[in-house]
């Protein structure tokens, strides 16, 4: 099997100096930057807007993998795909009409994404897999980094695995929350491509970003 791609969550890193952690940690060997947008409303939690993500952009040419816990979603697409979003993902609890906020991502020339929250069934997407790059599954409840793996998520991962692959569709199956290189290597098991880690690709400062990422790749 592929090492996965690895997504380091920004939101671990020291906020103090986030364009030198975005500089260090695309060094070390992420393969995209995870940002993670939340609005005290949808998610209990605050961190970034579009001003920052722009302000990063010129640190990193790696891709930007910008994660939306907002709501209403659809009025700040536009802002994030300028601020150099290269994949937004959306949650569908976010706006009534989940299939118009996924073509809008696409007519703004940008990869879209689902997130599915631990409670939320992947039967969300039957209707949606056709249209989309990316599936993100929650192995956790959005909100905070440092929050423990739901073991119960592995079963949606291979339950969305089965359906990507039925579409033939090259689309990157993602998860997200308590990702370290144990839970890491359960999730590519179960049919992941890509793994956000927030706390793992951080831990230790700059200097252990390189070994944090290749362990979190299963090359420890
Ligand atoms: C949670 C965020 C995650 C989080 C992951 O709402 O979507 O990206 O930062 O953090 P860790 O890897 O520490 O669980
Ligand atoms: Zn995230």
């Amino acid at each position: 099997m592929a090492a996965p791609l690895i997504s380091p969550s920004i939101l671990s890193a020291d906020f103090a100096r986030l364009g030198e952690e975005v500089q260090a940690i695309d060094g070390a060997g992420a393969d995209w930057i995870h940002v993670d947008v939340m609005d005290g409303h949808f998610v209990p939690n605050l961190t970034i807007g579009p001003a920052v993500v722009k302000a990063l952009r010129p640190h990193s040419t790696k891709p930007f993998d910008v994660h939306l816990m907002i709501a209403p979603v659809d009025p700040y697409l536009e802002a994030f795909a300028a601020a150099g979003a290269d994949i937004i993902t959306v949650h569908p609890e976010a706006g009534p009409h989940i299939h118009r906020t996924v073509q809008a991502i696409h007519a703004l020339g940008k990869k879209a994404g689902i997130a599915l929250n631990p409670a939320t069934p992947a039967k969300m997407l039957d209707y949606l897999i056709e249209e989309i790059d990316l599936v993100l599954i929650m192995s956790v409840n959005p909100g905070f980094g440092g929050q423990s793996f739901i073991a119960s998520q592995l079963r949606k991962i291979e339950a969305v695995r089965k359906m990507i692959d039925k579409t033939g569709r090259a689309i990157h199956l993602e998860v997200d929350g308590g990702i370290d290189a144990a839970t890491g290597r359960l999730c590519t098991n179960a049919g992941a491509d890509v793994l956000v880690a927030g706390t793992a690709s951080f831990k230790g400062g700059s200097a252990c970003y390189a070994a944090n990422i290749a362990a979190l790749k299963g090359a420890d």
